[in-house]
């Protein structure tokens, strides 16, 4: 019995798949790094560190610890440049309306962001008060795709993991919320998310009102 959805923030809600894939394309330009779609796609969900360590196997050479720290927040820079500009209008078409609806169903809501400025954006995105439970990446220890930060939602909305539904946008996502023992709803293209239960096309076909019958 479905009692509570758990969102991804960012390429679900949140209009920030872009920017995030800009700036890492920024920085690998800037070090001689190729990249294309497929590693853009790869980062999608996987937190911050782990991202530049998957563009960091196409290097030439090694790089050490103090370096790869000052590339991540060079990366974290360019991306909170972009940011610092976002208001309402930057969420995905139809997400206010998806996250609305299934609270009137009578669900609770809940954020499952692998991001570090989860707080900032939803601030800025005017969303905060929409959600019962929030877990970002600066409250988990195991990034997706290890199921903790589903599961850590899943607790702090006081449901069973069996109650609960995430949607999200990304390979790694959908393993997180598989692991976590829920069913998973994919927002995008079907040759990314082809472990998805359901696949829909963008945020805005999220109806709440055909998955709880
Ligand atoms: C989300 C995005 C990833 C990003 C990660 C960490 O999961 O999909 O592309 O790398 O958050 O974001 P952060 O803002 O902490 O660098
Ligand atoms: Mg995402």
């Amino acid at each position: 019995n479905l009692r509570g959805v758990i969102f991804d923030l960012d390429g679900v809600i949140a209009d920030t798949a872009v920017v995030h894939h800009a700036a890492w394309k920024k920085l690998a330009g800037e070090i001689g790094i190729p990249f294309d779609d497929s590693v853009g796609e790869r980062l999608k969900g996987v937190d911050r560190r782990a991202s530049l360590d998957i563009l960091l196997e196409q290097a030439a050479r090694t790089y050490s610890e103090t370096e790869k720290e000052a590339l991540a927040s060079r990366k974290n820079d360019y991306y909170r440049q972009q940011i610092e500009g976002f208001g309402p209008q930057h969420l995905l078409p139809g997400a206010r309306t998806a996250i609305e609806s299934v609270r009137r169903a009578g669900l609770k809501t809940a954020l499952a962001s692998a991001s570090r400025n989860a707080p900032l954006l939803l601030e800025k995105l005017g969303i905060a008060d929409l959600f019962d439970y929030v877990v970002d990446a600066n409250h988990i220890r195991h990034a997706k795709p290890d199921p903790e930060i589903f599961l850590a939602a899943a607790r702090g909305l006081g449901l069973a993991p069996s109650e609960c539904l995430g949607v999200e946008d990304a390979a790694a996502g959908i393993a997180s919320i598989h692991s976590a023992g829920m069913k998973a709803v994919g927002i995008g293209q079907p040759q990314a998310l082809a472990g998805a239960d359901l696949l829909l096309p963008d945020v805005a076909a999220f109806d709440i009102s055909r998955l709880t019958t």
